[in-house]
């Protein structure tokens, strides 16, 4: 890896901006086992790098900060029970899906789930956040538009005890702004391509602030983008893996890069001494067809600062896997092929085992299989392939197994590359699958199943 700033910047030549990090949603009740919030989803104009831009964003109605993108975070013990008191005050309907949480079928937030949550109306989720991990929400619903125009925010589920300092959620995105502001209407080739905006963001703002650091933090990342693939790395040092969707991994590992598609989360420790700075990169990415690579872009600068408080004790080094993972036991296969395709009148179109989502007969599970599919992603691009509901082990691409396990609800398949997942089915209901390259997935790369 090439080294692309010193281990210690000047101070001079820092960025004067700071990273912007979501602010936790107001919990509105005194009962340490339920976190309360009401979240509503509005028209709003939010800052984006000095200016005023028009945006879809949620609020924190029990608190009282403007709606922001990302919207609040959400900020729960693992174990708690979360009520989101939903509001919509969009012109359009909507759901609000809690993506990688573990809960109840009725609670998922899907068109297969409940009804849509119409302009005025709301829905109440109740649910308990089992596993302490880094999640995320977004609409359910016109899903790429409407996460494209702002509506995606964190969740933030911790462990016991709850170590809060020097625990940060970066969510990065991207957006495309002209003079009128951001830009919403893409012709079909580029939803084909996925969209990607010209400007990557982190927290909602432009990257490239400045974030003072503790000697030791989490950061928990977020990939809130349409389409974009994020390649990590920091400038002189390799990353140091501690979590995956599913939270804190048994045994953290060393990478010089890390590519987190959209959907996709990951954890990390990042440890500077006195006087330290590091550059936090997005490399150029290549994820398929004519899709530009693009340059290094800068996410931010970290600069090591003993005012700000570190955690009371180190992370430890080894984690508890709390989730459950898919049982041992027997399981059956099947194969799950993504394909392009062209629809009658020479639209893009994409397809799971030949069919474009809403048109898919559902997988049938009994409650309690355990299945292993061959995900055969025969498209020219890369896809993060997202399962709602449960998480699963990635048994191998391409035959070899992966170099480390964890658990995942999404996770990247590479253009003519098959992943083989094992997940066991304990939950009941009509449960998505995609890929959560949001343009593909609405072009029909999605599909759902039934577990009964
Ligand atoms: Cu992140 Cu079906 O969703
Ligand atoms: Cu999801």
């Amino acid at each position: 890896m090439t080294l692309l700033l010193g281990a210690c910047a000047a101070p001079e030549t820092l960025p004067s901006r700071h990273v912007a990090e979501p602010a936790p949603a107001v919990d509105l009740d005194p009962d340490p086992a339920v976190v309360a919030v009401s979240l509503v989803a509005e028209v709003a104009e939010v800052e984006l790098d000095g200016r005023p831009v028009d945006a879809w964003a949620y609020r924190d109605a029990g608190g009282d900060a403007p709606a922001s993108v990302p919207g609040p975070l959400l900020d729960v013990p693992a174990g708690a029970l979360l009520r989101v008191s939903f509001e919509n005050q969009l012109p359009e309907s909507t759901t609000v899906h809690f993506h990688g949480v573990r809960l109840p079928n009725e609670m998922d937030g899907t068109d297969h789930t409940q009804p849509l949550v119409r302009p005025g109306d709301t829905f109440e989720y109740a649910f308990v956040v089992p596993d302490p991990a880094t999640y995320w929400y977004h609409p359910h619903f016109s899903t790429p538009d409407q996460v494209w125009k702002g509506l995606y925010g964190a969740v933030r589920a911790t462990g016991a005890p709850p170590e809060l300092a020097a625990d940060r959620v970066l969510v990065l995105s991207d957006t495309l702004l002209d003079d009128a502001g951001r830009v919403d209407v893409f012709d079909l080739e580029t939803l084909r391509l996925g969209r990607e905006g010209d400007t990557v963001l982190v927290g909602g703002q432009p990257a490239g602030g400045v974030l003072r650091v503790a000697a030791s933090e989490r950061w928990r990342i977020v990939n809130a983008s349409v389409a974009r693939f994020f390649t990590l790395a920091l400038a002189d040092r390799p990353l140091e893996v501690i979590g995956t969707d599913a939270g804190p991994v048994p045994e953290p590992w060393i990478a010089d890069t890390l590519r987190v598609g959209p959907g996709d989360r990951v954890e990390l420790q990042v440890a500077l001494g006195p006087g330290d700075a590091v550059d936090l990169l997005a490399l150029p990415t290549d994820r398929g067809d004519e899709v530009p690579v693009g340059d290094t872009v800068r996410l931010l600068t970290a600069v090591r600062d003993p005012g700000v408080p570190t955690a009371s004790a180190p992370l430890p080094r080894t984690l508890p896997v709390t989730a459950t993972g898919p049982s041992g036991g027997p399981a059956t296969s099947r194969t799950v092929t993504l394909a392009e395709g062209v629809a009658p009148n020479g639209a893009p179109l994409f397809t799971v085992d030949g069919v474009p989502w809403p048109f898919e007969t559902p997988y049938e599970i009994p409650l309690g299989a355990t299945e292993e599919w061959d995900v055969v992603n025969t498209t020219a691009f890369d896809q993060t392939f997202h399962l709602h509901g449960f998480f699963f082990e990635v048994l191998s691409i391409d035959g070899a197994p992966p170099a480390r396990r964890s658990l995942e609800d999404t996770a990247e398949v590479p253009r003519g590359a098959t992943m083989r997942l094992r997940a066991t089915f304990d939950v009941p209901g009509s449960w998505m699958f995609h890929t959560h390259v949001l343009d593909h997935a609405e072009l029909g790369l999605m599909s759902h199943l039934h577990v009964e």
